[in-house]
């Protein structure tokens, strides 16, 4: 398991905070995203504007979190009152939960030292009047996390909404198709993204993917998995999901209303949205 908290968690959770600092969180609002990284906010940005090239991957990191809180607040209109942060890292929403007047229940499944220290974040950002939030220390690569959430008070036999936003290119194909097939397996829709391999892109983009790439690997959290969007199209089908939408670069700008989408077909982040008929 891993020992220390993961570093990638709080890259994710930087672009979330700069995302209100330099856009007003035109995209993801998250008031409490700033506090709960806890670094300057001047000094954030600075960093973020000397590297223009930055500002894909937040907007990306933005839009996973706003169409996942989008389809997870039409479940909740559909009386789905458990939602699951597989892999949470430090996001906010179990915070700010605005369902919690419905009765949804939040369960965050991550590494122990990450949760170990977003709870620490937590105690920092927001001292007073905690909502209860269910820890589940899990590593998706050893564990069965429905097992340790039903330890939790998650019931497998109630509907359930599960958001695993950032984890999949840091796991291996087989923790990914038992964490999907895990899913489908109770009455469940989840919203993951995914990377498109290296050779989708060229030029510039290409290099910047290899560079992130680079970064993140010297973290000690190496990107080890990417699909084509045939190929994930295939898995969830065989993981048991009949249903599902594949959101690429041109589908989410056109889904956030943007002026000037990409190209059909132009290469990037894509952000599933899958139900298995439990
Ligand atoms: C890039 S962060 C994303 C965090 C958060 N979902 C977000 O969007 O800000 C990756 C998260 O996956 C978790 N993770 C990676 N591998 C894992 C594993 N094998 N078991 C459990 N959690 C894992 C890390 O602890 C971290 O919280």
């Amino acid at each position: 398991m891993q020992a220390e908290a993961s570093l990638t968690a709080k890259g994710a959770a930087k672009h979330r905070a700069v995302h209100q600092l330099l856009e007003g969180g035109r995209i993801l609002s998250d008031p409490l995203a700033v506090a709960m990284l806890g670094e300057d906010p001047d000094a954030i940005v600075r960093e973020a504007e000397e590297d223009p090239d930055r500002r894909t991957m937040r907007l990306f990191i933005a839009a996973r979190s706003r169409f996942a809180e989008d389809r997870l607040a039409d479940a909740v209109g559909r009386d789905v009152r458990q939602l699951v942060l597989l892999g949470a890292g430090l996001d906010t929403f179990g915070l700010r939960n605005p369902h919690r007047d419905k009765g949804l229940s939040v369960y965050e499944v991550d590494h122990p030292a990450t949760q170990a220290w977003k709870r620490e974040r937590i105690a920092a950002a927001a001292p007073a009047g905690l909502p209860a939030l269910n820890f589940v220390a899990v590593d998706f690569e050893k564990q069965s996390f429905l097992d340790e959430l039903a330890k939790a008070g998650f019931d497998r036999h109630a509907a359930s909404f599960f958001i695993w936003l950032g984890v999949t290119p840091y796991l291996t194909r087989e923790a990914i198709v038992a964490t999907l097939a895990a899913i489908a397996r109770v009455a469940a829709e989840v919203v993951f993204d995914y990377g498109e391999p290296l050779e989708a892109f060229s030029g510039a983009r290409r290099a910047a993917m290899e560079a992130f790439q680079a970064r993140v690997a010297a973290l000690g959290e190496p990107l080890i998995s990417r699909f084509w969007p045939a190929e994930m199209a295939r898995l969830l089908r065989e993981t048991g999901f009949a249903r599902f939408d594949d959101f690429g670069p041109h589908e989410m700008a056109v889904y956030l209303g943007a002026p000037a989408p990409p190209p059909a077909g132009t290469p990037g982040g894509h952000v599933v949205h899958a139900r298995s008929g439990g």
